[in-house]
Protein backbone atom coordinates (compact mmCIF):
# COMPACT_ATOMS: atom_id res chain seq x y z
CA UNK A 1 0.00 0.00 0.00
CA UNK A 2 1.08 3.24 -0.58
CA UNK A 3 1.93 5.38 2.41
CA UNK A 4 3.07 8.97 1.79
CA UNK A 5 6.05 10.20 -0.35
CA UNK A 6 7.86 10.26 3.19
CA UNK A 7 8.23 6.26 2.71
CA UNK A 8 8.35 6.60 -1.13
CA UNK A 9 11.40 9.21 -0.68
CA UNK A 10 13.18 7.67 2.11
CA UNK A 11 16.62 8.37 0.62
CA UNK A 12 15.61 11.53 -0.66
CA UNK A 13 14.35 12.97 3.19
CA UNK A 14 15.95 13.69 6.44
CA UNK A 15 13.31 12.10 8.95
CA UNK A 16 14.55 10.19 12.31
CA UNK A 17 11.72 7.62 13.25
CA UNK A 18 9.26 6.08 11.10
CA UNK A 19 6.95 6.15 13.86
CA UNK A 20 6.25 9.45 14.01
CA UNK A 21 5.78 10.25 10.30
CA UNK A 22 2.59 12.68 9.99
CA UNK A 23 1.16 11.64 6.63
CA UNK A 24 -2.36 11.45 4.93
CA UNK A 25 -0.50 9.38 2.01
CA UNK A 26 -0.01 12.57 0.52
CA UNK A 27 1.52 12.31 -3.38
CA UNK A 28 1.38 9.67 -6.11
CA UNK A 29 -0.80 12.54 -7.63
CA UNK A 30 -2.38 12.00 -10.94
CA UNK A 31 -0.17 12.50 -14.33
CA UNK A 32 -2.10 12.54 -17.27
CA UNK A 33 -0.59 13.41 -20.92
CA UNK A 34 -3.84 16.04 -22.77
CA UNK A 35 -5.58 14.73 -25.56
CA UNK A 36 -7.36 17.59 -27.17
CA UNK A 37 -6.13 20.86 -26.03
CA UNK A 38 -2.39 20.95 -27.23
CA UNK A 39 -4.00 20.89 -31.07
CA UNK A 40 -6.84 23.64 -29.51
CA UNK A 41 -4.17 25.77 -29.04
CA UNK A 42 -2.02 25.02 -32.38
CA UNK A 43 0.37 22.50 -31.36
CA UNK A 44 1.97 19.98 -32.92
CA UNK A 45 5.33 17.66 -31.84
CA UNK A 46 5.05 18.30 -28.62
CA UNK A 47 3.56 15.93 -25.36
CA UNK A 48 1.90 18.03 -22.98
CA UNK A 49 1.49 16.58 -19.50
CA UNK A 50 -0.50 17.90 -16.53
CA UNK A 51 0.47 17.01 -12.66
CA UNK A 52 -2.91 17.29 -10.99
CA UNK A 53 -1.36 17.93 -7.44
CA UNK A 54 -5.43 19.28 -6.30
CA UNK A 55 -5.83 15.72 -6.31
CA UNK A 56 -3.61 15.51 -2.90
CA UNK A 57 -5.40 15.47 0.26
CA UNK A 58 -6.43 18.26 1.07
CA UNK A 59 -6.78 19.21 -2.45
CA UNK A 60 -3.36 21.04 -3.23
CA UNK A 61 0.29 20.81 -4.01
CA UNK A 62 1.36 22.53 -0.41
CA UNK A 63 0.34 18.52 1.12
CA UNK A 64 3.86 17.28 0.58
CA UNK A 65 5.31 20.14 2.32
CA UNK A 66 3.31 19.58 5.19
CA UNK A 67 3.73 16.18 5.65
CA UNK A 68 7.83 17.22 5.97
CA UNK A 69 7.12 20.11 8.27
CA UNK A 70 4.57 18.96 10.56
CA UNK A 71 6.71 15.53 10.64
CA UNK A 72 9.66 17.66 11.90
CA UNK A 73 7.69 20.02 14.13
CA UNK A 74 5.95 16.90 15.93
CA UNK A 75 9.79 15.40 16.02
CA UNK A 76 10.79 17.82 17.89
CA UNK A 77 8.18 18.26 20.23
CA UNK A 78 5.95 21.21 18.98
CA UNK A 79 2.98 21.25 20.51
CA UNK A 80 1.31 23.85 17.36
CA UNK A 81 2.23 25.43 14.22
CA UNK A 82 1.12 28.62 12.42
CA UNK A 83 1.43 29.83 9.02
CA UNK A 84 0.30 32.70 6.92
CA UNK A 85 -2.01 31.82 4.39
CA UNK A 86 -3.99 32.72 0.62
CA UNK A 87 -5.72 29.54 1.90
CA UNK A 88 -4.03 26.32 0.55
CA UNK A 89 -1.12 26.48 3.26
CA UNK A 90 -3.71 27.37 6.08
CA UNK A 91 -6.01 24.05 5.06
CA UNK A 92 -3.21 21.84 4.73
CA UNK A 93 -1.66 23.25 8.08
CA UNK A 94 -4.93 22.53 9.29
CA UNK A 95 -5.33 19.10 8.16
CA UNK A 96 -1.94 17.76 9.07
CA UNK A 97 -2.11 19.49 13.02
CA UNK A 98 -5.40 17.65 13.35
CA UNK A 99 -4.16 14.41 12.68
CA UNK A 100 -0.90 14.91 14.28
CA UNK A 101 -2.93 16.71 17.54
CA UNK A 102 -1.39 19.74 17.48
CA UNK A 103 -2.89 23.29 17.55
CA UNK A 104 -3.03 25.41 14.27
CA UNK A 105 -2.95 29.21 14.13
CA UNK A 106 -3.65 30.43 10.21
CA UNK A 107 -3.49 33.85 9.50
CA UNK A 108 -5.41 34.67 6.20
CA UNK A 109 -6.06 38.03 4.76
CA UNK A 110 -9.44 39.24 5.53
CA UNK A 111 -12.05 38.53 2.71
CA UNK A 112 -9.28 37.33 -0.35
CA UNK A 113 -9.57 33.63 0.40
CA UNK A 114 -11.32 31.69 -1.55
CA UNK A 115 -14.57 30.19 0.60
CA UNK A 116 -13.89 26.32 0.51
CA UNK A 117 -9.88 26.90 1.45
CA UNK A 118 -11.76 29.01 4.60
CA UNK A 119 -14.10 26.09 5.20
CA UNK A 120 -11.20 23.25 5.29
CA UNK A 121 -9.14 25.40 7.91
CA UNK A 122 -12.43 25.83 9.56
CA UNK A 123 -13.28 22.20 9.82
CA UNK A 124 -10.26 20.70 10.55
CA UNK A 125 -10.27 22.79 13.47
CA UNK A 126 -7.89 25.83 13.09
CA UNK A 127 -7.81 29.07 15.22
CA UNK A 128 -8.57 31.11 12.00
CA UNK A 129 -7.02 35.01 12.42
CA UNK A 130 -8.34 37.18 9.43
CA UNK A 131 -5.62 40.35 9.17
CA UNK A 132 -7.04 43.58 7.25
CA UNK A 133 -4.31 43.43 4.97
CA UNK A 134 -2.47 41.14 2.44
CA UNK A 135 -0.64 37.86 2.81
CA UNK A 136 3.15 39.86 2.56
CA UNK A 137 1.54 41.20 6.20
CA UNK A 138 0.36 38.46 7.74
CA UNK A 139 3.70 36.29 6.45
CA UNK A 140 5.10 39.10 8.57
CA UNK A 141 3.62 38.83 11.27
CA UNK A 142 3.58 34.97 11.75
CA UNK A 143 7.46 35.01 10.92
CA UNK A 144 7.60 37.33 14.37
CA UNK A 145 5.51 35.56 16.45
CA UNK A 146 7.38 32.51 16.01
CA UNK A 147 9.99 33.67 16.84
CA UNK A 148 8.79 34.68 20.52
CA UNK A 149 5.89 32.38 20.90
CA UNK A 150 5.81 28.44 21.58
CA UNK A 151 4.83 27.66 18.21
CA UNK A 152 6.09 26.09 14.66
CA UNK A 153 5.91 28.47 11.35
CA UNK A 154 5.30 26.01 8.67
CA UNK A 155 5.23 28.39 5.45
CA UNK A 156 7.75 27.43 2.48
CA UNK A 157 10.63 29.39 4.68
CA UNK A 158 10.71 26.24 7.28
CA UNK A 159 12.89 24.39 4.89
CA UNK A 160 11.16 21.10 5.29
CA UNK A 161 8.58 22.76 3.02
CA UNK A 162 10.54 22.32 0.27
CA UNK A 163 12.26 19.38 1.21
CA UNK A 164 8.70 17.63 0.99
CA UNK A 165 7.53 19.80 -2.21
CA UNK A 166 10.76 18.52 -4.31
CA UNK A 167 9.18 15.05 -4.08
CA UNK A 168 6.58 16.07 -7.11
CA UNK A 169 9.67 16.48 -9.41
CA UNK A 170 10.81 12.80 -8.73
CA UNK A 171 7.48 11.71 -9.32
CA UNK A 172 7.01 13.32 -13.02
CA UNK A 173 10.70 12.15 -13.64
CA UNK A 174 9.75 8.29 -12.27
CA UNK A 175 6.43 8.81 -15.01
CA UNK A 176 8.60 9.72 -17.86
CA UNK A 177 11.70 8.36 -17.60
CA UNK A 178 13.66 11.86 -17.99
CA UNK A 179 12.98 15.51 -16.95
CA UNK A 180 10.86 16.90 -19.34
CA UNK A 181 11.77 19.77 -21.40
CA UNK A 182 9.77 22.20 -20.09
CA UNK A 183 8.14 22.36 -16.42
CA UNK A 184 5.41 25.13 -16.06
CA UNK A 185 4.21 26.23 -12.83
CA UNK A 186 2.37 29.23 -11.33
CA UNK A 187 4.71 31.12 -8.95
CA UNK A 188 3.32 33.19 -5.74
CA UNK A 189 5.77 32.98 -3.09
CA UNK A 190 7.67 31.34 -5.08
CA UNK A 191 8.73 28.66 -2.81
CA UNK A 192 7.29 25.41 -5.75
CA UNK A 193 9.25 26.44 -8.21
CA UNK A 194 12.70 26.34 -6.04
CA UNK A 195 11.31 22.74 -4.48
CA UNK A 196 10.85 21.46 -7.84
CA UNK A 197 14.17 22.78 -9.10
CA UNK A 198 16.02 21.56 -5.96
CA UNK A 199 14.10 17.92 -6.91
CA UNK A 200 15.54 17.79 -10.49
CA UNK A 201 18.49 19.05 -9.47
CA UNK A 202 19.16 15.93 -7.25
CA UNK A 203 17.87 13.42 -9.21
CA UNK A 204 19.89 14.52 -12.11
CA UNK A 205 23.15 14.52 -9.29
CA UNK A 206 22.04 10.72 -8.71
CA UNK A 207 22.02 9.75 -12.45
CA UNK A 208 18.20 8.99 -12.39
CA UNK A 209 17.80 11.88 -15.00
CA UNK A 210 20.03 12.24 -18.03
CA UNK A 211 18.37 16.40 -18.21
CA UNK A 212 17.36 19.00 -16.79
CA UNK A 213 13.85 21.17 -17.49
CA UNK A 214 13.78 24.98 -18.04
CA UNK A 215 12.19 26.08 -15.26
CA UNK A 216 9.68 28.15 -16.55
CA UNK A 217 7.41 30.50 -13.99
CA UNK A 218 4.28 32.26 -14.13
CA UNK A 219 2.83 35.37 -12.26
CA UNK A 220 -0.13 36.85 -12.08
CA UNK A 221 0.31 40.14 -14.21
CA UNK A 222 -0.85 42.42 -11.24
CA UNK A 223 1.01 40.66 -8.68
CA UNK A 224 4.40 40.24 -10.89
CA UNK A 225 7.10 41.07 -8.49
CA UNK A 226 9.68 38.60 -9.70
CA UNK A 227 8.84 39.73 -13.58
CA UNK A 228 8.90 43.38 -12.58
CA UNK A 229 11.62 43.10 -10.40
CA UNK A 230 10.07 45.25 -7.81
CA UNK A 231 8.34 44.85 -4.65
CA UNK A 232 4.35 45.16 -5.42
CA UNK A 233 2.70 46.71 -2.62
CA UNK A 234 -1.37 45.86 -3.53
CA UNK A 235 -1.28 42.86 -6.00
CA UNK A 236 -4.19 42.20 -7.51
CA UNK A 237 -5.52 39.10 -9.51
CA UNK A 238 -8.46 36.93 -9.48
CA UNK A 239 -5.93 34.04 -8.72
CA UNK A 240 -5.97 34.70 -4.59
CA UNK A 241 -3.50 32.08 -3.93
CA UNK A 242 -0.90 33.71 -5.94
CA UNK A 243 -2.08 37.23 -5.12
CA UNK A 244 1.64 38.09 -3.48
CA UNK A 245 4.05 40.93 -3.59
CA UNK A 246 7.07 40.16 -2.24
CA UNK A 247 7.96 36.66 -2.32
CA UNK A 248 9.67 35.03 0.48
CA UNK A 249 12.11 32.61 -2.06
CA UNK A 250 12.41 35.66 -4.24
CA UNK A 251 16.41 34.43 -4.79
CA UNK A 252 15.87 31.18 -4.97
CA UNK A 253 13.61 31.56 -7.71
CA UNK A 254 15.51 33.49 -9.81
CA UNK A 255 18.32 31.14 -9.27
CA UNK A 256 16.15 28.09 -10.57
CA UNK A 257 15.20 30.46 -13.49
CA UNK A 258 18.75 31.33 -14.69
CA UNK A 259 20.38 27.98 -13.33
CA UNK A 260 17.88 26.15 -16.01
CA UNK A 261 17.88 28.86 -18.67
CA UNK A 262 13.74 29.52 -17.91
CA UNK A 263 11.75 31.85 -17.42
CA UNK A 264 9.58 33.55 -15.20
CA UNK A 265 6.95 36.39 -17.31
CA UNK A 266 2.99 37.23 -16.47
CA UNK A 267 0.24 35.87 -17.32
CA UNK A 268 -3.18 38.42 -17.32
CA UNK A 269 -6.48 37.64 -15.20
CA UNK A 270 -8.05 37.13 -18.43
CA UNK A 271 -5.64 34.58 -19.94
CA UNK A 272 -5.91 32.91 -16.81
CA UNK A 273 -9.74 32.36 -17.03
CA UNK A 274 -9.51 31.19 -20.33
CA UNK A 275 -7.16 28.49 -19.85
CA UNK A 276 -9.49 27.52 -16.82
CA UNK A 277 -12.13 27.30 -19.04
CA UNK A 278 -10.38 25.49 -21.72
CA UNK A 279 -8.41 22.83 -19.70
CA UNK A 280 -11.79 21.96 -17.75
CA UNK A 281 -14.10 21.86 -21.29
CA UNK A 282 -11.02 20.06 -23.66
CA UNK A 283 -9.87 18.22 -21.50
CA UNK A 284 -11.73 17.24 -17.80
CA UNK A 285 -9.77 18.92 -15.06
CA UNK A 286 -11.12 21.33 -13.17
CA UNK A 287 -8.24 23.27 -11.16
CA UNK A 288 -8.29 26.52 -9.53
CA UNK A 289 -7.31 29.75 -11.23
CA UNK A 290 -3.68 30.40 -9.96
CA UNK A 291 -3.12 26.47 -10.78
CA UNK A 292 -4.30 27.68 -14.90
CA UNK A 293 -1.49 30.41 -14.76
CA UNK A 294 0.68 27.37 -16.07
CA UNK A 295 -1.57 26.69 -18.93
CA UNK A 296 -2.16 30.14 -19.42
CA UNK A 297 0.98 30.43 -19.83
CA UNK A 298 1.96 27.68 -22.00
CA UNK A 299 -0.90 29.15 -24.20
CA UNK A 300 1.03 32.79 -24.81
CA UNK A 301 4.07 30.66 -25.25
CA UNK A 302 2.93 28.64 -28.12
CA UNK A 303 1.01 31.54 -30.22
CA UNK A 304 4.23 33.56 -29.24
CA UNK A 305 6.52 31.13 -31.55
CA UNK A 306 8.79 30.71 -27.69
CA UNK A 307 8.78 26.81 -27.73
CA UNK A 308 11.37 25.06 -29.86
CA UNK A 309 8.45 22.50 -31.28
CA UNK A 310 11.60 21.66 -34.17
CA UNK A 311 12.04 18.41 -31.92
CA UNK A 312 9.46 16.70 -30.04
CA UNK A 313 8.83 18.23 -26.65
CA UNK A 314 7.58 17.28 -23.39
CA UNK A 315 6.42 19.86 -21.53
CA UNK A 316 4.60 19.78 -17.69
CA UNK A 317 1.93 21.62 -16.35
CA UNK A 318 1.61 21.60 -12.59
CA UNK A 319 -2.42 22.02 -11.56
CA UNK A 320 -1.00 23.25 -8.19
CA UNK A 321 -4.56 23.25 -6.86
CA UNK A 322 -7.93 21.82 -7.33
CA UNK A 323 -10.68 23.74 -8.67
CA UNK A 324 -13.18 22.96 -6.36
CA UNK A 325 -12.06 25.09 -3.67
CA UNK A 326 -12.83 28.32 -5.66
CA UNK A 327 -16.19 27.72 -7.45
CA UNK A 328 -17.14 31.59 -7.11
CA UNK A 329 -15.15 32.58 -10.07
CA UNK A 330 -16.92 29.96 -12.07
CA UNK A 331 -20.14 30.88 -10.37
CA UNK A 332 -19.92 35.03 -10.07
CA UNK A 333 -22.58 36.07 -12.67
CA UNK A 334 -25.95 34.99 -11.89
CA UNK A 335 -26.40 31.38 -12.45
CA UNK A 336 -26.85 30.81 -16.25
CA UNK A 337 -29.08 27.63 -15.77
CA UNK A 338 -32.67 27.13 -17.05
CA UNK A 339 -35.30 25.81 -15.10
CA UNK A 340 -38.02 23.71 -16.57
CA UNK A 341 -41.61 21.89 -15.68
CA UNK A 342 -40.53 18.38 -15.38
CA UNK A 343 -42.46 17.84 -18.28
CA UNK A 344 -41.23 14.87 -20.45
CA UNK A 345 -42.68 16.59 -23.78
CA UNK A 346 -41.07 19.86 -23.16
CA UNK A 347 -37.84 18.21 -22.13
CA UNK A 348 -37.62 16.26 -25.22
CA UNK A 349 -38.05 19.34 -27.62
CA UNK A 350 -33.98 19.78 -26.70
CA UNK A 351 -32.80 17.34 -28.40
CA UNK A 352 -33.98 18.34 -31.63
N1 LIG B 1 -0.84 27.60 -6.73
C1 LIG B 1 -1.62 27.52 -5.66
C2 LIG B 1 -2.93 26.84 -5.80
C3 LIG B 1 -1.20 28.06 -4.42
O1 LIG B 1 -1.99 27.96 -3.36
C4 LIG B 1 0.05 28.71 -4.36
C5 LIG B 1 0.53 29.30 -3.11
C6 LIG B 1 0.82 28.75 -5.52
C7 LIG B 1 0.35 28.19 -6.68
C8 LIG B 1 2.16 29.40 -5.55
O2 LIG B 1 3.12 28.60 -4.95
O3 LIG B 1 3.90 30.19 -3.25
O4 LIG B 1 5.20 28.15 -3.77
O5 LIG B 1 5.09 30.01 -5.41
N2 LIG B 1 -0.17 29.42 -2.08
C9 LIG B 1 0.30 29.87 -0.78
C10 LIG B 1 -0.74 29.66 0.28
C11 LIG B 1 0.90 31.21 -0.79
O6 LIG B 1 -0.77 30.37 1.29
O7 LIG B 1 -1.55 28.75 0.14
P1 LIG B 1 4.41 29.27 -4.31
Amino acid sequence: MYEGLIRKYRNYLDVQDDSKIVTLNEGNTLFLRLKNLPSAIGLKNVNVYVKFEGLNPTGSFKDRGMTMAVTKANENGSKAVICASTGNTSASAAAYAAVSGMKAFVLIPDRKIALGKLAQAIVYGARVIAIDGNFDDALNMVVRLSETEDVTLVNSINPFRLQGQKTAAFEICDALHRAPDYLMLPVGNAGNISAYWMGFKEYYENREIANLPKMTGFQAAGAAPIVENRVISNPETVATAIRIGNPASWKLAVAARDESKGSISAVTDEEILVAQQLLASQEGIFAEPASCASVAGLIKKASAGDLETDRPLDIVCVLTGNGLKDTSVVLKDELKIDVFRPDLEQLRTLFH
